[in-house]
């Protein structure tokens, strides 16, 4: 690590959990305003796992270009378990202050955040979140950097499966992403013009889907779409396809669209909310805040206290979910 300059200051970026589109974008919006205050940024690889193990270097400018438009994290990222533990965030710590850091800005989801409040409250290094999440269910912001760009990833493909759905004549089971958030499904669903939605804790499922498609077909439907959660059983779509199909003397097939969700270049409205939350989270640096999470509610900017991530969970908003009833099924 190269010294710091006298008078400078200097904050420290990492991307952890599942990485999202707009990642790289908060990145350099990062890196940009900090140096427009003449703020250095060292980058930690890997996430956590990076910061334990220092894995730490001072960025240039030329670090962050031409990244604003590419999917994935250029600093890497991790699921770390050491982090959760106090010893871990000691050794973090030290690392972070031995590599002169005078603040940490932390990109990544809910358990990522949490992993941000701890860190802040026991090791007095000012640290700030940014949400990162395709999963959209981190409280304190309309969207998290990424859901906009799943969600339009998950339509593509749904798109294209109608296709081949309606040639064949098919009954289609598409699986997307969110183990412990609805949102990818009910937001995708809705976009896709879905039949039908199975979202985890409806014990009712295949009851209510049966009721629906049997009539449908009879009068003269020539294929289904249906959106599944994954919930906490990605995968569960196989077993709910063959015990319909099995029901209701159907064919069908599944498609799974997994991590494909997770990639690609971010969209438009990724770009600008991340391109607004990464200036936001060195303003809020430069003004003195530490332990808040920046997010944007009702287009304004806004920052929550780290502590409050966890003391709530974030569902979907009640007029998505009616928009859901309306149109689906
Ligand atoms: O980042 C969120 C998420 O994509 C969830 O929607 C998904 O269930 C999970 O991560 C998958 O995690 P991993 O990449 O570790 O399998």
């Amino acid at each position: 690590m190269d010294g710091k300059k006298p008078g400078t200051s200097r904050i420290a970026v990492l991307t952890s959990g599942g990485d999202a589109p707009g990642m790289n974008t908060t990145i350099r919006a990062i890196y940009r305003a900090a140096e427009e205050c003449g703020i250095e940024v060292i980058g930690i690889r890997k996430g956590f796992s990076g910061l334990i193990k220092g894995e730490i270097f001072l960025m240039t400018r030329r670090d962050v270009a031409n990244i604003i438009h590419t999917g994935g994290t250029i600093l890497g990222t991790s699921r770390n378990e050491e982090f959760k533990t106090k010893e871990g965030r000691k050794i973090a710590a030290e690392n972070l202050k031995n590599a002169k850091a005078d603040a940490l800005i932390i990109i990544g989801g809910e358990g990522s955040l949490i992993g941000a409040n701890h860190f802040n409250e026991e090791t007095g290094i000012p640290t700030i979140g940014i949400p990162g999440s395709i999963d959209n269910d981190i409280p304190g912001t309309d969207f998290s950097i990424g859901f906009d760009t799943a969600i339009n990833t998950a339509l593509e493909s749904i798109d294209k499966i109608r296709d081949t759905a309606l040639s064949h004549g098919r009954l289609f089971f598409v699986e997307v992403m969110g183990r412990t958030s609805d949102m990818i499904a009910i937001e995708s669903g809705i976009a896709g013009g879905a039949e039908f939605l199975i979202l985890p804790g409806n014990e009712k499922y295949i009851d209510e889907l049966c009721d629906m498609l049997v009539p449908a077909f009879k009068a003269g439907k020539k294929y289904a779409l249906v959106i599944v959660a994954e919930g906490e059983n990605p995968g569960w779509s196989f077993q709910i396809a063959k015990d319909v199909s099995s029901r209701i003397s159907m064919e069908s097939r599944v498609c799974i669209l997994g991590h494909t969700q997770r990639g690609g270049s971010p969209t438009a409205r990724d770009r600008v909310l991340a391109s607004k939350l990464g200036v936001s989270a060195v303003n809020a640096y430069t003004k003195g805040f530490a332990g808040v999470m920046v997010g944007e509610v009702k287009r304004s900017i806004k920052l929550t206290p780290l502590c409050e991530i966890m003391k709530s969970v974030k569902k979907p908003e009640k007029n998505i979910v009616r928009l859901s009833q309306i149109l689906i099924h």
